[in-house]
């Protein structure tokens, strides 16, 4: 299953790991907070369980130690930027420090990035401009995982989309997939032996799978078997055609805004490029920060306090996030043993001593 261990001596082992890549100690350091941050929130999906797959990609060339983001054009409100092959975590952080600095200028801030790679939690960044007192949007395209209503194979990527804005007692944060759930988590259902719980992708016969091995080896293999259902799910039952819109804005704000790679173009091949986007929004420009965020907090507080279906509770977006980092702060973050082994494996191959860290 899993164990808990120090959050502070894993962010420092993960810190080491990137050291050693050749990473400079401030971008080690930018890295290894925001992987080891997921983990606190409880998104075992999005952290340290993410660092085989970046191993993989710095071997490979695909994620470029020495890369430095370019700003290719700009304006007070704008920019696009070209990640030239970064890190994602050191792209996404860079241009959603530009979108919040040209929001604390012009009251907005909107950048559009292209030629990146994968930057683990969507609302990791929209929090950023949250912890400022904004409203934060973040999104990404990804590999394609995600089956257009009635198609038979997929297009889109999970192509998350984040959305945080300043709230009592904790930020609003809305942070999922487009997709039923992240690719991620049938990652860790396979990880811990377990069938996936719902109807969340497709195998090679279209048919609906629960087998979150099988479904991890098709969804890794290049190109994709089968694939991954919208948020409605399939068909128009349920109204996945929705999932799929909402798949589609991210692309259209992702990949298409910043002239990136589209999701249907990644995965296999030689085409490279993970493409985000990032709002930062000052409350100034509609009135008293406060008083708006307070109106929020307030609504939030009427919706968890409805009357609840018996034995349950209600819960706003970010609740359980903001309840997990608490936990994890205190009694240390959850990983699963294949992962520890996959650290353990990547720290002998670059020579570095971890088991102080276990
Ligand atoms: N980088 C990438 O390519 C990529 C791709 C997909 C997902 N992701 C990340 O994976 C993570 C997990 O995504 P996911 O789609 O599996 O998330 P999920 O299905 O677990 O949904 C998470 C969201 O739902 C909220 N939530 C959970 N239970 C709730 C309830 N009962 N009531 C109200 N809100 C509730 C959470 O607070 C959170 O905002 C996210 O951080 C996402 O950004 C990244």
């Amino acid at each position: 299953m899993g164990k808990r261990y120090d959050y502070q001596a894993i962010k420092q082992w993960v810190k080491r790991i990137y050291d050693a890549y050749g990473f400079s100690e401030n971008d080690s350091a930018i890295i290894a907070r925001s992987i080891t941050a997921t983990d606190l929130y409880g998104i075992e999906s999005h952290g340290v369980q993410r660092l085989a797959m970046y191993d993989r990609k710095i071997n490979a060339g695909d994620i470029k130690v020495d890369a430095v983001p370019e700003v290719i054009c700009e304006t007070p409100v704008s920019a696009v930027l070209d990640g030239h092959k970064g890190m994602g975590q050191l792209v996404a952080g860079k241009a959603m420090r530009l979108a919040i600095e040209k929001a604390e200028q012009s009251g907005v801030g909107i950048v559009s990035v292209r030629h990146s790679n994968h930057y683990g939690m969507a609302g990791y960044y929209a929090k950023m401009a949250s912890d400022k007192g904004m409203v934060g949007i973040s999104a990404t395209n990804s590999n394609p995982f995600l089956i257009p209503t009635y198609a038979t194979q997929p297009f889109l990527g999970s192509n998350p989309l984040a959305f945080s804005m300043p709230a009592q007692p904790h930020s609003f944060l809305f942070d999922a997939a487009t997709t039923v759930v992240s690719l991620g988590k049938i990652e860790v259902y396979a990880k811990r032996g377990k069938t996936v719980p719902g109807a969340w992708a497709v195998d090679e016969s279209n048919e609906i799978s629960k087998d979150a091995k099988k479904l991890r080896k098709n969804l890794s293999a290049a190109p994709k078997i089968g694939g991954m259902l919208p948020v409605g799910g399939k068909g128009e039952k349920n109204g996945g055609y929705k999932g799929f819109g909402n798949a589609l804005i991210v692309e259209i704000l992702t990949s298409i805004l910043s002239q990136g790679h589209l999701s249907a173009d990644l995965g296999s091949g030689t085409v490279k490029g993970i493409s985000h986007f990032f709002t930062a929004i000052d409350l100034h420009l509609f009135g008293d920060p406060g008083e708006i965020s307070e109106s929020l907090s307030v609504m939030l507080e009427r919706i968890r306090n409805l009357p609840a279906e018996t034995g349950e509770k209600i819960y706003i977006h970010g609740d359980k996030e903001a309840a997990a980092f608490e936990d994890r702060l205190k009694n240390g973050i959850l990983i699963d043993s294949e992962t520890v082994k996959e650290m353990a494996e990547i720290s002998e191959q670059l020579h570095i001593p971890y088991q102080m860290y276990l």
